[in-house]
């Protein structure tokens, strides 16, 4: 429970010192000093921390396999390459996430299929999804937005009824739960441990299975196709994790369900203290772990909050400004699609600052700037 209790200091002096940013990673004193081991050991390139960090994630993420890899983006590519994804096939994803999601289709040769999302969670819409499905359709690539799990007992029935490959983007959802079961359990799991994410490695990722065939292309994949030293089986190259990046993961993961419940706590008095503005909703049956609290105004609204809210020392986001599609890139290449839902998302959220670094006052304070913006620009 989050305190209602007065601040200590006012508002007025909180505003002159205070500057909230959207996400501040946190370091226990011991992975400090893993850090420093890692150093002195002279084994910096993936080795037995790497290991370790996979063992101790697939044992968390409640799945047999794990692969650690370079980034998220390594993650999303690495699946796609695993299924052997490329030229004539058609991935279905949403335009409303950042553009690795579709990118790393496009980079493939395969063609990335846009299906708007749902007005209330923003999540993909499991209808619009299955008009889009042609014989040619090979995967389906849902993103957890925000950290609130897709509908995973329609997608997983969907996916099953016409033979095709789930792919799980769980970058802003480590620990979220649907019917009590991790997300990226489901399907191919690509975790991102990007600075800004729940947990964090710097740049890095993580790939989760069930399949014990896939694991082994993937650990091939992210090493040059090698299934032996200098044994080059197929086409991969190097996606590898480092020691260091490891050591911090490991160091992350004994946090991660303390930093999860924080961000539901923060998230549950923001629900309960904000005013004129509507956060995003969440899957019924499900446990979200808001990498991102984020509520819809009106277009016009929206920027002139976001404005105020940064005058008193409040970092804010847009995720996302732009539907994928209408990206330079995607317009060259034909791409002229219009998804009502995606669009007016674009145009009307609003991200406000939700980690597990914030204090109580810090709290209180974004709810007070908030409403405080809002009343003020709506009255006048
Ligand atoms: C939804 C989503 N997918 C994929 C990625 C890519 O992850 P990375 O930055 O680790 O490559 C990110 C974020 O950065 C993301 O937000």
């Amino acid at each position: 429970m989050l305190s209602t209790r007065t601040p200590d200091r006012t508002s007025a002096a909180l505003s002159e010192i205070m500057k909230i940013p959207m996400a501040r990673p946190l370091f226990d004193e011991t992975t400090r000093q893993s850090i420093l081991e890692v150093l002195d050991s002279g084994r910096l390139a993936q080795g037995l921390r790497v290991l370790e960090f996979e063992e101790r994630f697939a044992e968390w993420a409640e799945v047999p396999f794990a692969i650690a890899v370079s980034s998220g983006t390594a993650a999303l590519l690495l699946a796609l390459m695993a299924l052997e994804i490329g030229p004539g096939d058609e991935v279905i994803t949403t335009p409303f996430t950042f553009a690795a999601t579709a990118n790393t289709i496009l980079f493939l040769g395969a063609r990335p299929v846009f299906a708007d999302i749902q007005p209330s969670t923003l999540n993909l819409d499991p209808e619009e999804v299955e008009r889009r499905i042609t014989p040619r359709t090979r995967a389906i690539v849902l993103v957890h937005l925000y950290g609130n799990p897709c509908d995973m007992g329609i997608f997983t029935e969907l996916a099953a009824r016409y033979g095709l490959a789930l792919i799980e983007d769980a970058a802003h959802a480590p620990g979220a739960l649907y019917q009590g079961r991790p997300v990226g359990s489901f399907g191919i799991g690509c975790f991102s441990f990007y600075a800004t994410k729940n947990i964090t490695t710097g740049e890095g990722g993580m790939i989760t299975t069930q399949d014990s065939h896939l694991a082994r292309r993937l650990r091939m994949l992210r090493d040059h196709g090698q299934s032996a030293k200098y044994v080059h089986e197929i086409l991969g190259l190097n996606f590898r994790m480092t020691e260091l990046q490891a050591v911090l993961g490991i160091g992350q993961l004994q946090h991660i369900d303390a930093w999860n419940d924080r961000r539901r706590t923060i998230a549950a008095f923001y629900d309960q203290h904000l005013r004129g503005a509507r956060p995003v909703a969440i899957t019924p049956n499900s446990t979200p772990v808001y990498h991102l609290y984020t509520v819809r105004l009106s277009p016009g609204l929206r920027d002139a909050v976001r404005e105020r809210l940064k005058e008193a020392g409040v970092e804010t986001g847009i995720h996302y400004p732009t539907p994928v599609y209408r990206q330079p890139l995607y317009q060259r290449l034909g791409y002229n699609d219009s998804l009502p839902v995606a669009e007016a998302a674009a145009r009307e959220v609003l991200s406000i600052p939700i980690h597990p670094a914030l204090r109580d006052d810090e709290v209180r304070y974004v709810v007070e700037a908030l409403n405080a913006a809002i009343e003020d620009l709506q009255g006048g």
